[in-house]
């Protein structure tokens, strides 16, 4: 692996690469890397010449009163599993090299406000906004490529995908399924926050999830009545605290009045330090050891 901390070594790599004819596959990470990104540096192998992952951890996607400071990082470990899963270029900057007048000299802002105000544009304001920034600095450096991105974080992709579309970035947006733990809790970053009883009660979030899907699947078409039956099932658990359910339509992120194919379950609860996310196709009703295919739409109740 060739490891570039500079925006100008960076480039100048994926630039020689497609200069060779080679193609290029972009992993962005904030690190702390796990088996779900391993799978996402897996699928650029098996489709790029060369795969780069970036490691930053941005300031610009978190709250003032958000973990930050907390972010779990393992240098060391996650130069180690790039490679193991078939990175070829690491970027590793720093905060100064990515932001050189300081995160509060960043005057440029890209959003997409229609589909960033929902769910975790609405428990986390400004998240979004410094999602797609970064985001978008992170492809002017790459260059024309294929970017992969977990559906966990479904909302992030839908958000990213139109901002290539609008701003006509060269750049082809990979969706990659979920990866989950045997007992059905999404990988995420975030889980080594939870402490022990905690990650026992976690797989609540799919659970309550799949109970929407079920309920669905059993013939309710009531949005309403689809949010309480996920909300039970984390209600009911004495540890984690709801944050949202919703139900909504996965190419817009809206409402629905009436569930239907095409349809996609959100939810976020809170365990101590840690605040879970997670999404599933409406009709899904894979059990806990069967991974997420990822599919939006398929058969009517
Ligand atoms: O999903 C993440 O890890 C981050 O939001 C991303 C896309 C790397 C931007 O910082």
């Amino acid at each position: 692996v060739r490891t570039t901390t500079t925006t100008v070594a960076f480039r100048a790599e994926l630039d020689r690469a497609r200069a060779a004819g080679r193609s290029v596959g972009l992993v962005p990470t904030m690190g702390a890397l796990h088996d779900g990104h391993a799978s996402l540096v897996e699928r650029a192998a098996q489709e790029c010449d060369e795969v780069a992952v970036t490691i930053f951890v941005n300031p610009l996607q978190f709250a003032p009163t958000e973990d930050l400071a907390a972010y779990p990082r393992d240098p060391d470990g996650d130069a180690r599993r790039s490679a193991e899963a078939g990175a070829t270029v690491l970027f590793t900057p720093d905060e100064d090299e990515m932001y050189p007048d300081g995160r509060d000299g960043v005057l440029t802002s890209v959003s997409v406000e229609a589909l960033a105000g929902v769910m975790e544009g609405a428990s986390r304001p400004d998240h979004f906004a410094g999602v797609c920034t970064v985001v978008a600095k992170l492809f002017n450096l790459a260059g024309p490529c294929r970017a992969y991105f977990g559906e966990k974080d479904f909302q992030q992709l839908a958000v990213i995908r139109r901002m290539v579309g609008d701003l006509s970035f060269p750049v082809e947006v990979v969706g990659c399924p979920t990866v989950r733990e045997p007992d059905g809790l999404a990988m995420s970053s975030r889980n080594r926050y939870l402490t022990d009883e905690e990650r026992r009660a976690a797989p609540v979030l799919v659970g309550a999830l799949r109970a929407g899907a079920a309920a669905y699947v059993g013939g309710c078409t009531d949005p309403g009545s689809i949010r309480r039956t996920m909300a039970d099932v984390v209600e009911a658990s004495p540890v984690g605290t709801l944050d949202y359910v919703e139900v909504v339509d996965a190419a817009t992120l809206r409402p629905v009045g009436v569930v239907g194919p095409g349809c996609r379950l959100f939810g976020a609860v809170r365990f101590g330090r840690a605040r879970l996310i997670d999404n599933i196709p409406v009709d899904d009703t894979v059990d806990d050891s069967a991974p997420d295919d990822g599919d939006v739409g398929g058969a009517s109740p």
